[in-house]
């Protein structure tokens, strides 16, 4: 009875961990595909900006302290951004959010 209790148990962990870590790495990948297509040409690979430009970096204390819906706002609102910027889903922003979050030092 103990033990099949346990094997129950190991299978609902392993069965769980299949589901959960390809989806979460699966959002990460997207979020960087999403920069690199769609962001980096502006922003710059590792998100600096061009100050020359006026291409505000996505690195430091301005986005740290934004909030995602904030990131999330400027990232559809701002009216310099192109139309497949302004057009992404609402997932494809929270994942590239998250994204710009992982660059953060
Ligand atoms: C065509 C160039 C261009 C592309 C492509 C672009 N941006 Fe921007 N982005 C800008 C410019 C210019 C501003 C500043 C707009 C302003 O000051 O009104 C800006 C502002 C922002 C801001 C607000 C930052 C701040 O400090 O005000 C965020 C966040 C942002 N972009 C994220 C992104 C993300 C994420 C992507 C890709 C999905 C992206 N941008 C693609 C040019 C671009």
């Amino acid at each position: 009875m103990k033990t099949t209790k346990l094997i129950a148990l190991v299978v609902a962990i392993a069965v769980s961990l299949f589901v959960l870590i390809p989806s979460l790495s699966w959002a990460a990948d997207e979020g960087a595909a999403i920069y690199k297509t769609k962001c980096a040409a502006c922003h710059g690979a590792d998100a600096a900006g061009k100050p020359a430009a006026k291409i505000p970096r996505l690195i430091g204390e301005e986005t740290k302290k934004a909030s995602d819906a904030d990131l999330s706002k400027s990232i559809t609102g701002t009216a310099k951004h192109p139309a497949g910027v302004k057009g992404l889903s609402e997932d494809e922003v929270k994942a590239v959010v998250a994204y710009v979050r992982s660059l953060q030092k």
